[in-house]
C-alpha cells in the first residue's frame, strides 16, 4: 500500500536520510524504531509531503506521491499525526474532531465517525465541550488520533503516540491502534521510542540508525534479535 524506495532528504547540508527503502502492506502495522535524530520524524514528514525529497520515491495505493502538497496526499487518504499531538488547544474536543472532516460533506458519515471515535475513546465523549488544551497529554494524544480518524484515512502514520504519556494511558491507546487496524482495516505506520511496546502490537519492522535501515524483519524476530534486544529493548 506505502513503498518508499531510495529516499534521500537534507535539511539545508545536513543529509538527514541517506537512502531508505521501506515497504507497509495493506492492512498491516510496520513500525520504525530507533534512536534520537535517527530519522524516523524525517521519514513521515517526507511521506505526508511536509518537507521536500532530493532523490528517490514514495508511493501510495500503486501511485507516485513523491512530493506532491500536503493537503493532496491527505485527500488520497493517507495521514500523519505528526510527534507532540497538535490539537487544536482553543477548540473544544467537538470542534477538533469536525476539523479532521474538513475535507468531507459526508454529515451521515461524519457523524458515524465521530460516533466511532468516541466508542474507542470514551473519555473524549465525556470531555466533548473541553477546550482541547486542557486536556491531559494522553487524552490529547487521543483526540489527535480521534481526528486523523475524521478524515476517513486508509493509512495512518503515528509518530511517538506514547511520548509523554502516563503508562496505563499508552496501554490504552496502544490497544485502540489495534483495534483501528483490526475493525476497520487500516494500514498503520508507526514510530515509537518505546520499541517493545510497538514490536508487541506490529507485524514488521525496521530499524533506522543514523538516516540508513540497519536491519528489517518481522516484529516477532526483531523482538528476539541479540542485536535489537541489546541496543532497543533493554537486553
Ligand atoms: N528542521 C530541521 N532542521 C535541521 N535538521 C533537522 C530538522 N529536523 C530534523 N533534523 C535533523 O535530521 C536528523 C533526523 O531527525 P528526525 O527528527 O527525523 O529524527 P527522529 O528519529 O525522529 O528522532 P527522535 O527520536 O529524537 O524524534 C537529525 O539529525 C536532526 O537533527
Ligand atoms: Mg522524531
Amino acid at each position: 500500500m506505502l513503498e518508499i524506495d531510495h529516499l534521500e532528504v537534507s535539511y539545508g547540508s545536513i543529509r538527514a536520510l541517506h537512502g531508505i527503502s521501506l515497504k507497509v502492506p495493506e492492512k498491516s502495522i510496520v513500525t520504525l524504531i530507533g534512536g534520537n535524530g535517527a530519522g524516523k520524524s524525517t521519514t513521515l514528514r517526507s511521506i505526508s509531503g511536509l518537507i521536500k525529497v532530493r532523490a528517490g520515491n514514495v508511493r501510495y495505493d500503486g501511485q507516485d506521491i513523491t512530493n506532491k502538497p500536503a493537503h493532496e496526499i491527505v485527500a488520497r487518504g493517507l495521514c500523519h499525526v505528526p510527534e507532540g499531538r497538535m490539537v487544536f488547544a482553543n477548540l473544544t474536543v467537538m470542534e477538533n474532531l469536525h476539523m479532521g472532516a474538513y475535507l468531507r460533506k459526508d454529515r451521515a458519515g461524519i457523524a458515524s465517525d465521530i460516533e466511532y471515535a468516541f466508542t474507542i475513546f470514551p473519555r473524549l465523549k465525556e470531555r466533548i465541550s473541553q477546550l482541547a488544551g486542557t486536556l491531559s497529554g494522553g487524552e490529547q494524544q487521543m483526540l489527535a488520533i480521534a481526528r486523523a480518524l475524521m478524515s476517513k484515512p486508509r493509512c495512518l502514520m503515528l509518530d511517538e503516540p506514547s511520548l509523554g504519556i502516563a503508562p496505563i494511558l499508552v496501554r490504552s491507546i496502544f490497544d485502540q491502534i489495534v483495534a483501528i487496524n483490526k475493525e476497520r482495516g487500516l494500514t498503520i505506520l508507526l514510530v515509537e521510542q518505546n520499541a517493545n511496546l510497538a514490536l508487541s502490537i506490529s507485524h514488521y519492522g525496521y530499524v533506522l540508525e543514523t538516516g540508513s535501515v540497519l536491519i528489517e524483519d518481522t516484529a516477532e524476530a526483531l523482538r528476539k534479535d541479540p542485536q535489537v534486544r541489546a541496543a532497543y529493548l533493554g537486553g
